[in-house]
């Protein structure tokens, strides 16, 4: 039957032909088909930028009464102006390779998983939790403001990214955007992001008590409070362009593998990185025992983990033939990077 039916990508293409949409080279006036990996992820991320600037802009919006200034002014430090942007380069790829090619929805669902990323780096920073002061080469939020505005901050982020998938601007189809909903809310809480990070805090002792995480223990912890956001940037991708279940199947085990890798990476740079490349303070997770890959396994043992994790999110791409090399090349990226 399968061999029948037109090629997928192709026919989603045709499916989604008809939904409104702004083009990316509209938005940032560049396009996006270039051949280079660097290139594509700049031209996405400048699209982003341009879609985090108007959604953080001074002027009141429907439904709002006022956008009180300091709150929106912490709000662009948090989010404008840095960052790779690789959680709506993501989503903005996935749905392309599955063919809603320039699409503003996707570039809006990806700007969503962004501000909420944003969000968790500004609570991650607060003397309560990471206790940092350098973010994307800059002060904290809690430092260029407060940290009662920092927080206020972080949850206005968090109302925004969830507001951003509600709105019909994003996706008209009110079925898709309850499953976006319902997938940022699972990855970013209590079961994801946020579970994670109390499970980092708990592992430095400062509740006391616990013995030293084993490595499968990290890994849980590190899938929660890193992975799960990243997965739901390529999961996002494929709700947008209604992959069918092997292929969204297929592209969450890549974006767990993908995810996992990331924060390994993330704690190699804590320890290899300058903090004026990596824009911010390195050499912390020791200082203040967090639970790691590269204290549990040692520096070599978590770049073997990368290696290990690279291949799988691969292999999980492998029935996506050539259409997946800049999903590839992102899983590549993920580990090389140096910021
Ligand atoms: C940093 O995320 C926090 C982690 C989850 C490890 P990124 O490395 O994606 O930070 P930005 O967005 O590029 O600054
Ligand atoms: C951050 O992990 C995970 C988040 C949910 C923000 P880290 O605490 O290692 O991130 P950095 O090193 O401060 O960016
Ligand atoms: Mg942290
Ligand atoms: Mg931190
Ligand atoms: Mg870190």
């Amino acid at each position: 039957m399968r061999a029948a039916a037109p090629p997928p990508v192709a026919f989603r293409a045709a499916v989604l032909q008809n939904a409104p949409r702004q083009t990316l080279e509209s938005t940032v006036g560049t396009s996006l088909a270039t051949p280079s990996f660097t290139e594509r992820l700049k031209a996405v991320a400048n699209a982003v930028e341009a879609t985090l600037a108007a959604l953080l802009c001074d002027d009141v919006r429907p439904g709002e009464l006022a956008r009180p200034p300091r709150l929106v002014a912490a709000m662009r430090h948090a989010v404008l102006g840095g960052g790779k942007r690789l959680r709506p380069f993501l989503t903005v790829e996935t749905a392309r390779m599955l063919g809603r090619d320039e699409d503003d929805g996707s570039l809006r669902a990806g700007a969503a998983v962004e501000l909420l990323h944003g969000y968790s780096l500004v609570h991650d920073d607060l003397p309560s939790m990471d206790d940092d002061d350098l973010r994307r080469g800059r002060p904290t939020v809690h430092r260029a403001f407060d940290e009662a505005t920092a927080i206020l901050a972080g949850d206005a982020l968090q109302a925004l990214a969830f507001e951003v998938l509600a709105d019909p601007a994003t996706e008209p189809d009110a079925r898709i955007r309850a499953e976006l909903v319902l997938g940022l809310a699972r990855a970013s809480g209590l079961g994801g992001m946020v579970g994670g990070q109390i499970l980092d805090l708990a592992a430095e002792g400062r509740w006391g008590g616990e013995a030293r995480l084993g490595a499968d223990e990290i890994r849980r912890l590190q899938a929660m409070k890193t992975g799960a956001l990243l997965r739901f940037s390529v999961e996002a991708g494929a709700i947008l362009a209604r992959a069918r279940p092997q292929e969204r199947e297929r592209l969450v085990a890549y974006g767990r593998a993908l995810g996992a890798a990331f924060q390994v990476a993330d704690d190699i740079l804590d320890v290899e990185g300058a903090a004026d490349e990596v824009g911010k303070r390195t050499g912390k997770d020791r200082e203040r025992g967090k639970a790691t890959l590269v204290d549990a396994l040692g520096v070599d043992g978590a770049r073997a983990e990368c290696a290990r994790l690279v291949d799988e999110a691969l292999r999980a791409l492998e029935p996506f033939g050539s259409h997946a090399e800049t999903l590839r090349e992102a899983a590549r990226f993920v580990v090389a990077r140096e910021t």
